[in-house]
């Protein structure tokens, strides 16, 4: 699979042909003011929570892609009433699509959407086909929870986790993340794009190579095969 990084925590992923977006916000981020959201394609669009910096790009990117949206039941019904239709699910949940199967897991953070819609439960997405199995956390803390992770679906490739502290898990909380999830190679995400969450990226990186991890920083723009 591909996967592009479109700044905070937007990623492209392509699978078996399709385009799936996950939370979107391009053009509100001055780090990827360089992203020209009118080329990204979305087949799918998958929203972790409701927060501004997860979905400011999301009904206009699904319109525009008649996409269909991915997120708890509440997010999708905000969607609908924007005319973008969706697949709603919840905590636990999993459901086979064309791309591949996605489960809907907890995270320990808040939800409500940017006109003050109640945004549900927060979560992240667990997605897996015949060729490879991700995580893509959202924002979280570090939680027991992630345990669950690896008893319940199958051994990830790689997970996508926040690390810039202060709203989410900060990367010395990542690395233990990857004990619990049982993955070792992390494509972070959440960090630099406001004050709050600036970080020393050389000092993130060399912490997750001491405990025998990876930390891969994707430039803005750029994608990986994985
Ligand atoms: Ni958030
Ligand atoms: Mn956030």
């Amino acid at each position: 699979m591909k996967l592009t990084y479109y700044g905070h925590s937007c990623f492209g992923a392509e699978m078996k042909g399709k385009h799936i977006l996950f939370d979107p916000f391009i053009s509100p981020n001055e780090l990827a003011k360089d992203i020209n959201i009118d080329e990204i394609r979305a087949d799918y669009l998958l929203v972790s929570h409701g927060h501004g910096d997860h979905v400011a790009d999301a009904v206009s990117i699904g319109s525009k892609n008649n996409s269909r949206a991915i997120s708890n039941f509440e997010i999708v019904s905000w969607f609908e009433q924007k005319g973008v239709h969706g697949h709603p699910m919840n905590h636990g949940g999993k459901v086979k699509f064309d791309f591949g199967v996605v489960k809907y897991v907890n995270a320990v953070h808040s939800s409500v959407l940017p006109d003050g819609t109640y945004g549900g439960n927060p979560g992240g997405f667990v997605i897996w086909n015949d060729e490879v199995c991700f995580y893509f956390s959202g924002d979280t803390a570090l939680t027991m929870d992630l345990k669950l992770i690896p008893m319940t679906c199958p051994a990830l490739d790689f997970a996508i986790l926040p690390i810039g502290d202060n709203f989410t898990m900060g990367y010395d909380d990542a690395i233990m993340a990857c004990d619990f999830i049982g993955c070792d190679k992390v494509i972070g995400c959440h960090y630099d794009t406001f004050g709050y969450i600036k970080i020393d990226q050389a000092r993130a990186k060399k912490a997750f190579e001491d405990k025998g991890k990876e930390l891969i920083l994707l430039p803005i723009g750029e994608s990986l095969d994985l």
